[in-house]
């Protein structure tokens, strides 16, 4: 059999999601919408995947690569933007066109709808499926015989009389056709309904009257074919996507505590028998390694994790971090950091463009700016790197088994060699040596009988 060729139709305007961000475009557990139903076309075998897409050039970037991108010039209809897609749809392959808004539906049930279509023989199959509550959706009219006769549609007023909006079978919004006999039916569809569209499921009266057989396939999961139309639908579909991310990852090994407390993006890679505490949010192409304990309350945003990572109560935005490291609780990483292995970065700790050395610690109440820092060597309570000057960001290079004093501050560029201390308190400026004392305070100096000498002070002052 001839692989499919799979049309996804992503043009139209989205009016009711009442955005100024095209509706393909808005996100789905960290993935564009149109990227679902492509990603699906392509597990189930897809040839070719042509994607329709507005004038704008809006999904641009967002394609990819081997998705082929058709445009429709004005949003006409879903029939017109299958026409819009005409020119790759030459030779016998069969035709495979999906709602861009439908974005749950799965390889499964596409391929199975192309395998009830080649088996049946018909011309063209509709998915349809059976809703409690079918509001918005296009209704299926049987004829005597039992076979689809049309689809009534109820967007706008009009198109569907009383009884067909009794109708609980629906259009899913998944077809599957013949590749020789769509176009030419699809042209002699007219707009004459409600909307003035070209409504794509109207090709299937055109069939049914040269007598070519139109098929139904039936949908039993509900949740497989959910349009989005507007925000409120783009939750329960996020929803939806986002149980089918997490049983995916509690199947392959990774404990989620409390899933509905946990979001996880599509392309987040974990490994096994690492524990997702509640309150957490891996988001992006965040990538943890196994035996790591991340949560509660922790946001990675495109970052990467090797093995028995722990973060607790933090915040990492793009930076790396190597086996063994400790993380938080109240950590904020941000994009440019390297935490090696064993290391810790601990309570009311920023760090930003640094690397922090093989099991060194920098536990308390620190901002690491633009630092290099060698391994084991530890970081005093409330160090700050001074990395900007005004004008330009300057780096602070520290060495190995460095022995940090609480309270200094690293004015960069500045060099600290191996081995090397500071003193409590310091501003260090100018560079220590290897082994050495850095110093860069004031000598403590003690006045003997302060106390004294203030009372009597102020005793004379009330007699005066
Ligand atoms: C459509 C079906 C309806 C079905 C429902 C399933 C039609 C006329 N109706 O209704 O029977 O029950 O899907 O979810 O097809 N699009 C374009 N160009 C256009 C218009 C739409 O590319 O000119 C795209 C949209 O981006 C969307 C898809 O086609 O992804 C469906 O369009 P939409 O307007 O959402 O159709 P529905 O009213 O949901
Ligand atoms: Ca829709």
């Amino acid at each position: 059999m001839t692989a499919p060729t799979v049309v996804v139709l992503a043009a139209g305007e989205g009016t009711r999601m009442r955005s100024a961000v095209p509706k393909m475009l808005h996100e789905i557990c960290g993935r564009p919408m149109v990227q679902w139903p492509i990603r699906a076309a392509i597990e189930a075998g897809a040839g070719r995947v042509v994607v329709v897409g507005g004038p704008g050039g809006e999904l641009d970037g967002a394609l990819p690569d081997g998705v082929e991108l058709a445009v429709q010039r004005e949003p006409r209809g879903t029939g017109d933007a299958v026409l819009a897609a005409a020119e790759r749809l030459e030779g016998d392959a069969p035709v495979l066109v999906v709602n861009g808004d439908t974005p749950l539906v799965t390889p499964q049930l596409l391929a199975a709808v192309l395998q009830a279509h080649t088996s049946s023989g018909a011309a063209a199959t509709i998915a349809t499926v059976e809703l409690d509550d079918p509001t918005g959706y296009g209704r299926v009219v049987r004829g005597p015989d039992g076979g689809v006769e049309h689809i009534a549609e109820t967007k706008s007023p009009g198109d569907a009389d009383e009884a067909e909006l009794r109708i609980r079978e629906v259009n899913a919004g998944v077809y599957a056709f013949d590749g020789t006999r769509l176009l030419p039916a699809l042209q002699r569809v007219q707009p004459d309904n409600a909307q003035g569209e070209y409504y794509l499921p109207d090709v299937l009266q055109v069939f049914r009257g040269d007598d070519h057989g139109v098929a139904a396939f039936p949908v039993d999961d509900p949740q497989a074919v959910l349009g989005v139309n507007d925000r409120v639908d783009l939750a329960r579909v996020r929803a939806l996507a986002q149980r089918r991310i997490h049983e995916a990852h509690m199947r392959a090994g990774v404990t989620i505590v409390d899933p509905d407390a946990t979001t996880i993006d599509a392309n987040v890679q974990l490994g096994r028998d690492t524990v997702i505490e509640p309150a957490s949010f891996l988001r992006g192409s965040t990538r943890a390694g196994e035996r790591c304990r991340i949560g509660p309350l922790t946001t990675i945003i495109d970052s990467a994790l090797n093995d028995q990572v722990t973060v607790t109560h933090s915040y990492l935005l793009e930076c790396e971090v190597h086996d063994g490291a400790k993380l938080g609780p109240f950590a904020y990483l941000r994009p440019g950091t390297v935490v090696r292995a064993n290391a810790k970065v601990g309570t009311f700790v920023e760090v930003k463009n640094s690397d922090i050395g093989e099991g060194t610690k920098v536990p308390h109440l620190t901002y690491l700016g633009d630092a290099d820092v060698g391994g084991q060597t530890n970081i005093g309570a409330g160090t700050i790197t001074a990395n900007y000057d005004g004008f330009r960001k300057h780096r602070t290079r520290i060495g190995e088994r460095v022995h940090g004093g609480v309270d200094t501050s690293f004015v960069a560029p500045v060099e600290v060699g191996d081995d090397a201390w500071t003193a409590a308190g310091s501003a260090i400026v100018d560079d220590v040596p290897p082994g050495a004392l850095g110093v860069a305070r004031e000598r403590q100096r003690n006045v003997e009988g302060y106390d004294a000498r203030k009372r009597s002070e102020e005793e004379e002052r009330r007699k005066g």
